[in-house]
């Protein structure tokens, strides 16, 4: 049974947060669909997003899977069903945009350095079998949100760059507080980094690199200049 003295403690918590993010990814990528089909974007984003609706189960699964093969089966994943979806607040287009920019452009971008790094120390069976698999997924989902955010570029250029460049910021450093936190933490075991966890210290490395050279540019590309967000420690 996992307890708060639990050595496996974090290394459970961490798979079933895995879990729940993974089968959030499959929910909002599912509205994504369906709101592509509503903006009558090119029937082939609508064809590739549905792969990647499959894809983010497939993860959640086998996210779950390797819950269990660490000894995490008592600690159910819970699922909020209000976090399954993104608000609609001022129109389909605007959420799309918002949804696109958030969750591929940003999200994705970020996940494939992130897991990339996490398989790096993964010796873990289970572990490296999930990972091998999301790493393999995560380089296309990414393009699919630059292609998805060119559509809609093409559909309201001056309308898109201006949404996302008002939105930028608050997601920047919605994404800055979840993955790069301000502070230090206590290393990570041999064996917690060995089952997929990753050092704090790292996310934090590979946050601040992708901000500062990797989005900037791709937004860049676009005609829209993204703000590196600022951090307490410079
Ligand atoms: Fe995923
Ligand atoms: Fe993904």
């Amino acid at each position: 049974m996992t307890g708060p003295s639990d050595p496996l403690r974090r290394i459970h918590e961490e798979w079933r947060n895995r879990v729940a993010a993974e089968y959030r990814s499959a929910a909002l990528t599912a509205q994504v669909v369906h709101w592509t089909i509503m903006a009558a974007l090119p029937e082939e984003l609508v064809t590739r997003a549905l792969r990647i609706v499959q894809d983010e189960l497939d993860h959640a699964r086998l996210s779950h899977d390797c819950l269990v093969a660490l000894g995490g089966e008592d600690l159910p994943a819970v699922l909020d069903a209000t976090a399954l979806q993104e608000p609609v607040t001022e129109g389909i287009l605007a959420a799309l945009v918002d949804s696109v920019t958030r969750n591929f452009c940003l999200g994705e971008t970020l996940a494939v350095p992130l897991f990339n790094a996490m398989r790096k120390h993964t010796t873990h069976p289970a572990a490296r079998k999930v990972l091998t698999r999301v790493l393999k997924d995560e380089a296309r989902h990414r393009q699919f949100g630059w292609d998805a955010l060119d559509a809609l570029l093409e559909l309201d250029v001056d309308g898109v760059t201006a949404r996302v460049q008002q939105r930028l910021p608050s997601f920047l450093e919605d994404l800055r507080q979840a993955y790069a936190p301000e502070g230090t933490a206590e290393p990570l075991r041999a064996d917690e980094r060995a089952a997929g966890l990753l050092d704090l210290a790292d996310y934090q490395s590979v946050f601040w690199g992708t901000v500062s050279e990797d989005l900037p540019r791709r937004f860049d590309n676009r005609g829209i200049e993204m703000p590196v967000p600022s951090s307490v420690d410079g």
